[in-house]
């Protein structure tokens, strides 16, 4: 053992103290020699029938604790929050910090030598790793996996055919009664959305860093394969407190930049960069909101799963998984890194092949030469925003148009198809106030339905421009994270409808058609928010939540306080 177990200045000390650490651990049946001594491993999980992505939990920790106990260790299961994307309101954003403050304080204040997280749907990867980096124990990831891919009238359908058959539903194409068909056809088994959405691009990013084994991003979760690579990550764990390897020894910049380069080749979810950016401030490590656009600059798009393409992570499984992505990969990437399996992440791809190129390509044949995240800067968002190319409608990516604004999400939903509302398709969608502070949450509103009246001309996409997010399996010429927000007082809070913007994909810029004398004056007459009238939890995010552009994460979260307990009470 590399270093003295931090379990035993729980169980291994005599007297008292140790008494009342052991003897409430054997009411559960555990004899001296299972737990004392050997690496204690929490097993984090985000199990929850609200959380109905990570449902089948359990079954995975179970794996998880075959392995630990495998290698010698003992396993401990404990529950924190849980984020369901789906049922959560307003929205489980507006939570992330939250679970992530339970996570690090279940981690630092309980006898845990190390920690396997078990994530899946959206919020509750970048939950887990930022609450655990806050900690730095050594700590392995297991995602959940996709479910498998779903089939209606013989057609495949994922979750982002929704905002399609929505769209198809206002239009009267479709009827409730065949929405209700779609639905069961979509979700037929366990596990996350089946697309890259949040969730897939979480478990991407989380083999990309490192922090999970080989293969971890793709196998489906009804697949017995997701459960053998618990099993082994449940071995694997024990041997990562042996070696002493920490989080912030895989954390390194270079290891931001690999997660960087392959969420570009994958078309990860906008959601990435919030994420990734909180995660890093956590464990320390510089990463700004231009590194996404300076890292991936020529990185292409070389798989072809939706919503940036045609395929499923199913797919992605079956053709050669992000191993076989990353071997494509290897001339931009930081071969070097270190991952969970103390091997590089060199040699955790060398020998994986790619068997289907209809779904990764090679890098000289890509699927789309534009790709990732790109990010916006100009005087209608001062500190950035961003947008996925590959999601978005080529003709949209350089387009002057005026804007047509909505001051929140009710004006919005109010307004949208009101036959007199003056818009059309060169018109530009803006909506306001649904940022980190201002909604509060930020939540996934970004990619706004369009029109009713232009839908019924076959107009199926707009430029649309907010300071909230989207989903991850959300597409459309969508600008999102506006920073600073439209509550925070900057010239995204004083855009009319009416005004000029001008977005430049290409040249990388947004912008409004007014002096910045006018944008001034605007800003003079602009009225804060009302004071916060939230009680709770709430009243500390609006107080403390940042901006987008630095992850939204809470300023008095950022950074780590390790592992020590200050105050011993026993
Ligand atoms: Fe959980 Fe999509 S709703 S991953």
């Amino acid at each position: 053992m590399a270093n003295k177990l931090r379990s035993s200045n729980w169980f291994g000390r005599t007297g008292k103290d140790g008494f009342i650490y052991r003897a409430w651990m054997k009411n559960q049946g555990i004899p001296d020699y299972e737990f004392n001594n050997k690496p204690v491993i929490g097993i984090c999980n985000t199990w929850s029938e609200l959380t109905p992505c990570n449902a089948h939990f359990r079954e995975l920790a179970e794996s998880v604790k075959r392995g630990v106990y495998e290698a010698g260790g003992f396993p401990v299961e404990f529950p924190v929050m849980s984020l369901g994307e789906t049922l959560m309101k307003p929205t489980a954003m507006l939570y992330r910090n939250l679970v992530s403050m339970d996570v690090e304080e279940s981690i630092r204040a309980n006898p845990l030598d190390g920690v396997v997280l078990l994530c899946g749907c959206d919020k509750t990867t970048p939950a887990l790793v930022m609450g655990a980096c806050s900690v730095n124990i050594p700590t392995i990831v297991v995602s959940g996996g996709p479910m498998l891919t779903g089939r209606h009238k013989g057609l495949p359908v994922g979750t982002s055919d929704i905002w399609r058959y929505h769209d198809e539903l206002r239009g009267e194409k479709i009827t409730q009664e065949e929405l209700l068909t779609i639905e069961a056809s979509m979700c037929r088994s366990r596990g996350h959305c089946a697309v890259m959405g949040t969730a897939s691009t979480m478990a991407c990013m989380v083999e990309s860093l490192g922090l999970s084994l080989p293969g971890n991003a793709a196998i489906p979760a009804a697949d017995a394969r997701r459960k053998v690579l618990a099993q082994l990550s449940g071995v694997q764990i024990v041997k990562m407190v042996e070696e002493g390897i920490k989080l912030s020894d895989i954390l390194t910049r270079k290891a931001f930049e690999n997660a960087i380069i392959a969420n570009a080749a994958i078309g990860g979810s906008t959601n990435f960069v919030i994420h990734l950016i909180a995660i890093a401030r956590r464990i320390g490590v510089e990463l700004s909101l231009d590194d996404f656009n300076d890292i991936a600059l020529n990185v292409p798009l070389i798989t072809n799963l939706q919503p940036s393409g045609q395929y499923f992570m199913e797919d992605l499984y079956y053709a050669g998984g992000l191993p076989a992505v990353l071997k494509e990969l290897s001339n931009f990437l930081h071969n070097d890194c270190k991952t969970v399996n103390g091997k590089t992440i060199r040699e955790n791809y060398e020998s994986s092949d790619c068997y289907n190129r209809d779904v990764i390509s090679t890098i000289d044949d890509p699927f789309n030469p534009v790709s990732g995240v790109v990010v916006l800067k100009g005087n209608l968002c001062e500190n950035g925003a961003v947008i996925k190319p590959s999601a978005a409608t080529p003709s949209l990516l350089q387009h002057t148009g005026k804007a047509v604004v909505f001051e929140n999400i009710d004006e919005y939903k109010s307004r949208i198809d009101d036959p007199d509302l003056e818009v059309d398709e060169n018109s530009i969608l803006v909506l306001k106030n649904v940022g980190p502070k201002g909604y509060p949450g930020m939540p996934e509103v970004g990619n706004m339905g369009l029109p009713k009246k232009l839908l019924e001309k076959g107009i199926t996409d707009l430029v649309r421009i907010s300071d909230g997010r989207m989903s991850g399996t959300g597409f459309g010429t969508v600008v999102l994270h506006a920073s600073p927000e439209a509550a925070c007082g900057g010239n995204f809070s004083v855009v009319q409808t009416g005004d000029l913007i001008t977005l430049n994909v290409h040249e990388r810029s947004l912008n409004i058609h007014l002096s910045d004398e006018e944008l001034q004056l605007r800003k003079q007459k602009f009225t804060p928010s009302p004071p916060i009238t939230e009680r709770g939890y709430v009243n500390l995010y609006i107080q403390h939540v940042q901006q987008a552009h630095l992850g939204a994460d809470m300023d008095f979260l950022e950074g780590m306080s390790g592992s020590d307990v200050s105050k011993d009470s026993h």
